[in-house]
């Protein structure tokens, strides 16, 4: 009888990661004006699911007693998806407005809510970056793994928004994850997926590229037993938050900031 596949990914995890990854031409991802469509898209929804396993339960408890007759919820950088279905157990009723200017992260996205017709009957997907996004108000806002992303005006809008369209106390829910300045990052495995007969890889590693800014390297294996038979390597950079920058930037605005978990909650006293 087969092994299931949660044993197999098990195993596969508690294996020592190779010592050193050959040097590849990695893309630039920057560069690109579809960043994630360059390589992270395809693999996005295979390896991202042991994240929001946790990331799922933290919405669930900062979201509980959200009002949904104020507006959706705006979901920032909805990347495939992932995410929606915690955010409609978390406040249910609500409708969610999710942003995502990746045509390769919004075809997975919208294939999630062809499949589903409980997120097709309360998510709207808008293809427009942030700044030209927002509706004209809400009931909260949830940003996972983007505020790095964000330039100032991006940045500008929203905390403007959250000043002037949310009501008092909704909660402004943006991931704040370690490192909170640029430092070298050994090369990890963070996920081994066995799909049919293949395993899919997802490798990471970082360094600085500037006082703020991560140059993360985000490789992707398609591995066949011991055999290597797709790889691709992107190169892109993330902006570095700590709790602290995050109070600091929205105080101006009027907004207070506290920590939960992994999460920095904005929200206007
Ligand atoms: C690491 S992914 C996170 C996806 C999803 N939130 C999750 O946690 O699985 C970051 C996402 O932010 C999106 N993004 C980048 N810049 C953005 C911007 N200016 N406005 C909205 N989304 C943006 C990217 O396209 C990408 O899908």
């Amino acid at each position: 009888m087969d092994t299931p596949v949660a044993e197999r990914t098990a195993a596969l995890l508690t294996r020592p990661p190779a010592p050193s990854i050959d040097p590849v031409e990695a893309i630039q991802a920057d560069r690109s004006d579809d960043p994630y469509g360059v390589a992270t898209a395809e693999f996005y929804e295979l390896l991202a699911t042991a994240h929001w396993e946790r990331t799922g339960a933290e919405l669930i408890e900062v979201l509980a007693g959200v009002d949904p007759t104020h507006g959706p919820i705006v979901d920032v950088g909805a990347g495939t998806g992932i995410g929606l279905p915690y955010l409609l157990d978390a406040v249910p009723g609500a409708d969610v407005h999710a942003i995502e200017p990746s045509r390769g992260m919004r075809t997975a996205l919208h294939t999630r809510l062809r499949l589903d017709q409980r997120l097709a009957g309360r998510v709207t997907v808008d293809p427009r970056p942030l700044r030209e996004a927002l509706p004209e108000r809400a009931c909260a806002i949830v940003l996972s793994a983007v505020l790095g992303h964000l330039d100032e005006i991006d940045r500008y809008r929203l905390w403007s928004f959250a000043a002037g369209q949310l009501p008092p106390g909704a909660p402004v829910v943006a991931e704040v994850l370690p490192p909170y300045r640029p430092i070298e990052v050994e090369p990890v495995r963070y996920a081994a997926v066995p799909v049919g007969r293949f395993t899919y890889e997802g490798w990471q590693w970082g360094e600085p590229a500037d006082d703020r800014l991560m140059r993360w390297t985000m490789s992707y294996r398609v591995v066949d037993g011991a055999e290597v038979i797709a790889e691709q390597t992107v190169q892109s950079t993330y902006r570095c938050w700590s709790p602290d920058d995050v109070s600091d930037e929205v105080e101006p605005f009027g907004l207070t900031a506290d920590t939960h978990g992994d999460a920095v909650i904005v929200r206007r006293p």
